[in-house]
């Protein structure tokens, strides 16, 4: 094939847009939620219809089942690509995700989340827009190396232009990765024969600024559970003479933070890496705006508040939080109820940072709670699931024709950000297997992921396809005898 395949590639895909988009919108329109059981077949639909996809683009593809007979998980989409045999360049492992958060509020969306449309308008400004659950997070983002494999073969007959890749679609990301761990170890000889992880599941540093991520916060998520008396009681009769597990629940979770916002369990931040000089530096000179962004959530500048001492982006990409992410109890329905509830319960998590390991942070938690168990009343501590933490190597060589391919695609040379969202497959690839991930995303702060009226701007999808289009070029140029 000649030099100029790739112009060939980005012709036919640039001509054939409409189509790209047509089929991601066919995805979309699966509700394929992993969280929810009664989803579990939209599930199964999600991950047969990605690998129907990558079969037309010639790979090899399977939709393995996960999990155990009394427990099945989502399944896992494994593809390959062969490479061609004078293929020099790594072997890419491509991640990524096919289930969707759950809708509610349902009654905030301006169009059903699974009936994808195609809007005029961005905040940005002018230019269309996908909106619906999943458009970037992270169906979309998927779509965008789905769309320049199948461009690849298209114009030149190899799979994925020759370059060697093993494609992992997960169903389970937005559920806490539950049964990869077990799936890795099963799949760990051929995981192993990868030499680098390509994740495109994250955002930028605004339009026209790409960026390669290079570290994601881990998590440590649990949900407390207090209880008091064996049955709902009258406020009236019962208040003031017997705790009120919502009151004691509140009292303790309201010592998380001191007054420095920094969280107060023993031992929380001992294995904290502190962030280099040259670190800090080189984050200032990003030029981010805190208060812009806030403005954009509707907040004025002086809700800029966290941990004392750091700025809100080393807060966000580089320092341990704890957060609240729900908590109920008693009545909460329509007009008065004079009750004391016999519990209340509270969703807590920690976003992590290296070294912290997720298991430690979560056992460090419990024991804080038992150390203040309200009087007369019981815990039921329950640990939902975690991820680590995971800095990558900014040196590489797959990361740096990474960059150079978002170079070509997007004309502009993209910047080392972090991110302070979670993916737990990268800790868990280079833990298992040695593997450096290298996070290639297009999304943009104002998408709404996990919200109603997610979206996708049609600028960053193109700049997404473009880019895993020349990232082909770019590393079958590789050690590579062409
Ligand atoms: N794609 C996101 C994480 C993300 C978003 C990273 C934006 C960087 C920028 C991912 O799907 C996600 O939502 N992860 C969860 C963790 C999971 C264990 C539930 C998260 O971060 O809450
Ligand atoms: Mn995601
Ligand atoms: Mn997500």
């Amino acid at each position: 094939m000649s030099a100029n395949a790739v112009q060939s590639v980005l012709d036919l895909l640039k001509s054939n847009e409409e189509g790209s988009i047509r089929r991601l919108l066919d995805w979309l329109r699966i509700p394929s939620i992993s969280t929810d059981p009664s989803y579990k077949v939209e599930c199964r639909r999600a991950a047969d219809w990605a690998a129907a996809h990558l079969k037309e683009s010639g790979f090899k593809a399977q939709v393995l089942p996960t999990g155990t007979g009394e427990a099945p998980g989502h399944p896992i989409v494994l593809a390959h690509s062969p490479g061609s045999p004078d293929y020099g360049g790594p072997h890419v492992l491509f991640y990524g995700h096919y289930d969707v958060q759950p809708v509610d509020p349902i009654d905030l969306w301006d169009s059903p989340p699974f009936e994808p449309v195609v809007l005029e308008g961005t905040p940005g400004g002018p230019g269309r827009r996908i909106v619906a659950r999943g458009a970037v997070d992270d169906k979309g983002q998927v779509m965008t190396f789905l769309e320049a494999m199948r461009a690849w073969k298209e114009t030149t007959g190899e799979v994925a232009g020759g370059v060697k890749f093993t494609v992992l679609l997960e169903g389970e990301e937005e559920s806490g990765s539950v049964n990869l761990d077990a799936f890795v170890d099963a799949h760990q000889d051929e995981l192993k024969r990868c030499d680098v992880c390509l994740i495109s599941d994250t955002g930028m540093l605004g339009r026209d600024r790409p960026a390669i991520t290079y570290g994601v916060r881990g998590l440590a998520y649990t949900e407390i559970v207090l209880h008091g008396a064996n049955q709902d009681l009258h406020s009236g009769l019962w208040g003031g003479r017997s705790p009120n597990p919502i009151s004691e629940l509140t009292k303790v979770l309201s010592q998380l933070w001191d007054a420095n916002r920094r969280v107060t369990i023993p031992g929380f931040y001992d294995s904290v890496r502190e962030i280099e000089p040259a670190e800090r530096e080189a984050w200032k000179k990003l030029g981010i705006n805190p208060a812009e962004a806030l403005a954009n959530i509707g907040f004025p500048p002086e809700a800029d508040v966290g941990e004392a001492g750091y700025s809100s982006t080393e807060r966000e990409w580089a320092r341990p939080t704890a957060e609240i992410n729900g908590i109920v109890g008693g009545y909460t329905g329509k007009g008065a109820k004079t009750v004391i509830p016999a519990y209340a319960s509270a969703k807590v998590s920690f976003r992590l940072v290296a070294d912290q390991d997720p298991v430690k942070i979560t056992q460090a938690f419990f024991e804080w709670c038992k150390s203040r168990t309200p009087q007369g009343c019981r815990w039921e501590l329950i640990d939902h699931h975690g991820g680590h933490p995971v800095t990558c190597a900014t040196q590489s060589a797959p990361l740096q024709a990474a960059a150079r391919a978002m170079e070509r695609a997007a004309g502009k040379r993209p910047e080392l950000i972090k991110s302070g969202g979670s993916i737990p497959v990268a800790g868990m690839l280079k833990a298992k297997c040695g593997l450096e991930t290298i996070f290639m995303g297009f999304g943009l702060e104002d998408d709404r992921v996990h919200s109603p009226n997610e979206k996708f701007e049609i600028e960053c999808f193109r700049m997404g396809v473009r880019s895993h289009a020349i990232l082909i070029d770019e590393l079958r140029k590789m050690k590579s005898r062409r």
